[in-house]
C-alpha cells in the first residue's frame, strides 16, 4: 500500500483574499493567511559594474537569492511596509490565478513553512473557483507534480466543498445552491447530486473587497479624520467587526438618527506616521455596508440586480425537477456572508420573490387550481467562513478521495491533460 495514502491529504483552498491551509480530517484549516507574496526585487536589479565573468555569475546568484527571499501572508504585508526593496505580488485575482510564478512561490512556503511537511508524503486537495478554464487545472498539475512531487492530486470545485461540509442536516445533501461570496468573486452555483449545473451559474461583480472599498468612501465622505494610508484596512475592520445586514434601510436611517449613542461605535488607533492616537465614528456604513449585496445600485449603477432575485433566477433556469430541492437548500460560503442577520434579508427576500410569482400564477389560472408551495430555506452556519475548506477536509478525509486523484504515475504516463477532469466520488452524492 502506498504508505502516503495512510497520511491525511493536505487540504488548500486558495481565495482571493485569503489561503486556508491544512490537513484533512481537522475541523479547522491550520492557518488562513492573506494570498501575497513580497518578494526581494532588489536582487534582480543588481549594479552592472562588474567584470564579464563575474556578471553571469552574479545574476545567477541574484536569480538564487530572489527565489530565496521572498515571504507570504502577513508577514509579507509586514515586510513590505518596513522596506521598499520587497514587492508585494496578489497571485490571485477575482478567484483565478493570474501570477503563476507567484503562486508556485506562496504554495513553496505554505508547504514547508507553514504546514512543515514534505509534499511528497501527501495526497493533495486544491480548490479551484466555479469559473476556472481547464488549462488552469493544467498548470497547477504541473507545479504540484513536477516541482512539489506530489503522489496524488485532486482539484475541487469550491462550491461543491461548500455543499459537502454538510452542516444543513445530520445527513450531507448534495443538492443545492451555494452562495460563495470571498473577497473578491461572489457566484451562486446550483447542485444536483455532486454535479455542478454549469450553464446557470451566476457571477456577481459585488464581492468582499467591494464592501471595504465602500466603507472606506462612505468614512471619507462624512470627513472622518483617518489616516489616508491605513484607510482600506481600517474600512476591513471596521466592517468585520461593526457591520450588519437591516431589514429596511429607511428604518435604520431613522433608528441611528434616533439614538445615535445607541447605535454609533466608535473607531481607536494610532496614527503609523507620528504614533499620534485619534478616534474616529462609525455610523450609517454598518448597514450600508452590506446593502450593496441587497440594493447594489447604492454603490455601483452598472450592476443592478439583488443578490435575491439573481439566486432566483439561477435557480430558475436550472433542470425544472431539479428547482424544488435547490431552494430547499440554499447554503452559504465564505467571509462575506458573515454579516448578522444576512441570512435572514436573503431567506426574506428570496422568499418574497418566490410567493408573489405563485401568487401571479395562480392569479392566472383564475383560483380554480392552486400552485403548491414552495419550500426555501437559506442556511446558515458559523463555519461558513471556511465552508471549502471544511468540506474539504472531509471529502479528502474518505477512502473514495485517493482513488478519485489523479497520481503521479499517471501524470507521467498521460501527462498535464488528465488535470482537467477531476471525477465526481461517493461522498459528492
Ligand atoms: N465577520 C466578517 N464579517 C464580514 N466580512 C468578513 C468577516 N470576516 C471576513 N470577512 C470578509 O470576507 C472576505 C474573505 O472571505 P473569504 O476568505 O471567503 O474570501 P476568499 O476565499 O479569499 O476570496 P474568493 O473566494 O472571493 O476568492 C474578506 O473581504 C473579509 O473582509
Ligand atoms: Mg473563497
Amino acid at each position: 500500500m502506498d504508505p502516503s495514502t495512510s497520511r491525511p491529504a493536505v487540504v488548500i483552498d486558495n481565495g482571493t483574499g485569503y489561503t486556508k491551509i491544512g490537513f484533512a480530517g481537522n475541523v479547522e484549516p491550520c492557518f488562513i493567511l492573506p494570498t501575497v507574496v513580497a518578494a526581494n526585487e532588489s536582487f534582480v536589479n543588481q549594479p552592472r559594474a562588474l567584470t564579464k565573468n563575474s556578471n553571469w555569475l552574479a545574476q545567477h546568484s541574484a536569480g538564487v537569492m530572489a527565489d530565496l527571499d521572498f515571504f507570504i501572508g502577513d508577514e509579507a504585508l509586514t515586510r513590505s511596509k518596513s522596506s521598499s526593496n520587497y514587492n508585494l505580488t496578489y497571485p490571485i485575482q477575482h478567484g483565478q490565478v493570474d501570477n503563476w510564478d507567484s503562486m508556485e512561490r506562496f504554495w513553496q512556503q505554505c508547504i514547508f513553512n507553514y504546514l512543515r511537511c514534505d509534499p511528497e508524503d501527501h495526497y493533495f486537495l486544491l480548490t479551484e473557483s466555479p469559473m476556472t478554464a481547464p488549462e488552469n487545472r493544467e498548470y497547477t498539475g504541473e507545479i504540484m507534480f513536477e516541482t512539489f512531487n506530489v503522489p496524488g492530486l485532486y482539484i475541487a470545485v469550491q462550491p461543491v466543498l461548500a455543499l459537502a461540509a454538510g452542516y444543513t442536516a445530520s445527513k450531507c445533501e448534495m443538492t443545492g445552491v451555494v452562495v460563495d461570496i470571498g473577497d473578491g468573486a461572489t457566484h451562486v452555483v446550483p447542485v444536483a447530486e455532486g454535479y455542478v449545473i454549469g450553464s446557470s451559474i451566476k457571477s456577481i461583480p459585488v464581492s468582499g473587497k467591494d464592501v471595504t472599498l465602500f466603507v472606506q468612501q462612505l468614512m471619507k465622505e462624512r470627513g472622518e479624520h483617518v489616516p489616508a494610508e491605513d484607510s482600506f484596512e481600517i474600512a476591513r475592520k471596521v466592517k468585520e467587526m461593526h457591520c450588519y445586514t437591516c431589514s429596511d434601510i429607511v428604518k435604520e436611517f431613522n433608528k441611528h438618527d434616533k439614538e445615535p449613542g445607541k447605535y454609533i461605535k466608535h473607531w481607536r488607533g494610532t496614527k503609523p506616521k507620528t504614533g499620534a492616537p485619534y478616534s474616529c465614528d462609525v455610523g450609517y456604513e454598518r448597514f450600508l455596508g452590506p446593502e450593496v449585496f441587497f440594493s447594489p445600485e447604492i454603490y455601483n449603477s452598472d450592476f443592478t440586480s439583488p443578490l435575491p432575485e439573481v439566486i432566483d433566477k439561477c435557480i430558475q433556469s436550472a433542470p425544472i425537477d431539479t428547482r424544488r430541492a435547490l431552494y430547499k437548500n440554499i447554503v452559504l460560503s465564505g467571509g462575506s456572508t458573515m454579516f448578522k442577520d444576512f441570512h435572514r434579508r436573503l431567506q426574506r427576500d428570496l422568499k418574497k420573490i418566490v410567493d408573489d410569482r405563485i401568487l401571479a400564477s395562480d392569479a392566472r389560472l383564475g383560483g380554480n387550481v392552486k400552485a403548491q408551495p414552495v419550500e426555501v430555506n437559506v442556511v446558515s452556519n458559523p463555519i461558513q467562513r471556511c465552508a471549502v475548506w471544511f468540506g474539504g477536509s472531509v471529502l479528502a478525509s474518505t477512502p473514495e478521495f485517493f482513488a478519485a486523484c489523479h497520481t503521479k504515475a499517471e501524470y507521467e504516463e498521460y501527462g498535464a491533460s488528465i488535470c482537467r477532469t477531476n471525477p465526481v466520488f461517493k461522498g459528492m452524492y
